[in-house]
């Protein structure tokens, strides 16, 4: 269905080319390509990185994953660690990680076998994982010129962000190419990524590529090349028409026409356009594909299997029915299905009921509580992705009970995967979650000492100066968190948990009234 032939984009391939050269002469370079879902950066990011392998380049590459509001904590950059431990002989391994070794090892463990994935005793040292990483490249780049692609930044997560920021700031003299795309219809004014993408507008190092629609004479080359014949003009017209020349939706067109669909009644609107394909399966395809978009982008086939609950002959017909429609593919690891474009795991998303669609989160939670191996080792690197799947999914079930422990397992998680950031937003959505959950039973064994220092209930507007933060024995105001460098604020009395923003509005009003959280159960 994709077409075998590269359309266009000559200028942004010389322009990207010539940083690879620069590059290779020593002098690092950095690319930020944006443009609409399916406009065709990975595309082009994928025909850059074949040439750059051919000149002799390492390529490590990874993705930012979409997980509810919270991306995955450095999901990338575990990603091009796992290719980087895969594709490297052993000893050559063990030098180029050389120092960083423990330290990225408790992002994969993999790196480090016999490591132990626990906080460092002083805290979460995020400035020491971005000097890891900066070590790494260095030695990586001393060897071969590194092409380093993080995918969709739209939905990265903090520490991500702040990977990225530092690494255009900091990377100086090394034979490096970091190239970086996001969806620039998924940044509404508020995204946390706009500020950035404006600062590094202002540096004249930072190459900012930005991937327009395809014109007709575009649209007609790769319908060609899909089709293997040079298609009618009255056909590159109404394609042209009813995909406003994006690229993927000119596939899925093209699809619709070599599956010999009529021209003329070809969808009007782009859910139509994407869903068409999906309503053209057997219903049992058509469930297993909802079930699957519940897990997200991809899923693993056990835990696909799992919560879908059918018979194996159903089960592997109706995706068998998908990969045939090209609707899934079967991952690079062999045991995952993914959604060939996220467009279209988006449309089945939100064509779903919502009570269809809470079922299935719900099921997704009991599976992965049951068997946490069923995520797989490829979404589990650090045991990261599980705790903070599971927020997800029972957050999105409604399952709030579920959620509230749920939520401050993952914010322990990613504090030990160099993530305060995210454990933070896992808090305040522990604490969003707290009030409306009638007991507290099902908080983890190892939160419930400290939660009974916190009363039964919030208390009425006359007692909050009696509640007690649960690190310290002292009234509220002076539990106050003290700041370290890493930026995370922690209790005065040293214990593990990070504690929001402090001060003023800590006084004024007890935690269950802020959004943002102050001294979240602790260890
Ligand atoms: N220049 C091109 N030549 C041929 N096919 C292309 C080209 N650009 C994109 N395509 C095809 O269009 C589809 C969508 O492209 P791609 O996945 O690169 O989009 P994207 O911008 O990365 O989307 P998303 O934001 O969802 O990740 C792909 O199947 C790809 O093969
Ligand atoms: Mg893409």
């Amino acid at each position: 269905m994709q077409s075998p032939v590269f359309v266009g984009r000559r200028e942004e391939i010389a322009s990207l080319t010539a940083l690879l050269e620069r590059a290779a002469d020593g002098e690092p370079g950095f690319a930020i390509v944006a443009g609409e879902a399916g406009v065709g950066k990975t595309r082009l990011v994928t025909e850059l990185a074949g040439q750059a392998a051919d000149s002799g380049f390492t390529i490590l590459a990874g993705h930012c994953v979409e997980l509810g509001a919270e991306g995955l904590p450095l999901a990338p950059l575990i990603d091009a660690l796992r290719t980087l431990a895969r594709t490297t002989a052993r000893t050559e391994l063990a030098d180029v990680l050389g120092p960083a070794r423990r330290g990225l090892g408790r992002l994969l463990p993999e790196l480090d076998p016999g490591g132990a994935a626990e906080p460092a005793a002083d805290g979460v040292q995020v400035s020491q994982l971005l000097e890891l990483v900066l070590g790494l490249l260095g030695r990586l780049s001393a060897r071969r010129p590194l092409l380093l692609v993080l995918e969709d930044l739209h939905w990265s997560d903090q520490s991500t962000r702040e990977l990225v920021a530092f690494l255009i700031r900091s990377l100086r003299g090394v034979r490096v190419v970091l190239l970086a795309t996001y969806r620039s219809d998924e940044l509404n004014r508020r995204h946390p990524l706009r500020p950035l993408i404006a600062s590094w507008d202002r540096l004249r190092t930072v190459q900012h590529v930005e991937l327009r629609r395809f014109e007709p004479g575009e649209v007609a080359a790769q319908l060609g090349a899909i089709l293997g014949t040079e298609p009618a003009a009255g056909l590159v017209d109404l394609v042209f028409d009813r995909s406003g020349g994006n690229a993927y939706l000119v596939e899925e067109l093209a699809g619709l026409v070599r599956g010999g669909g009529d021209p003329a009644d070809l969808p009007p609107s782009l859910a139509d356009v994407l869903l068409s394909r999906v309503d053209a399966l057997s219903p049992q395809a058509q469930r297993l594909l909802r079930t699957a978009a519940v897990a997200g982008r991809s899923v693993p086939d056990k835990l696909l299997a799992e919560v879908a609950g059918v018979a194996d002959a159903e089960f592997y017909a109706g995706l068998r029915e998908a990969v045939e429609s090209h609707l899934l593919v079967v991952d690079h690891t062999g045991r995952s299905y993914a959604f060939r474009h996220a467009l279209t795991r988006d449309a089945v998303y939100e064509d779903m009921l919502p009570g269809e669609r809470g079922g299935l989160h719900a099921a997704y939670g009991e599976a992965l509580t049951r068997d946490p191996d069923l995520a797989g080792t490829e979404v589990d690197s650090a045991g990261a992705a599980v705790p903070a799947a599971l927020a997800h999914h029972w957050y999105a079930a409604l399952d709030l009970p579920r959620a509230l422990p749920a939520s401050i397992a993952a914010a322990r998680h990613a504090l030990i995967t160099f993530a305060p950031a995210e454990a933070q937003r896992h808090l305040e959505r522990a604490l969003e979650i707290w009030p409306r959950v009638p007991t507290r039973r099902s908080a983890p064994a190892w939160t419930r000492p400290r939660w009974r220092a916190w009363p039964a209930r919030p208390p009425t507007r006359r007692a909050p100066s009696t509640a007690r933060c649960p690190c310290s024995t002292r009234p509220w105001p002076d539990s106050r968190p003290r700041a370290t460098p890493s930026g995370v604020r922690w209790c005065s009395t040293g214990a593990r948990a990070p504690c929001g923003t402090p001060g003023a509005s800590l006084r004024r009003s007890p935690p269950w009234r802020r959004r943002s959280p102050s001294c979240p159960p602790t260890r």
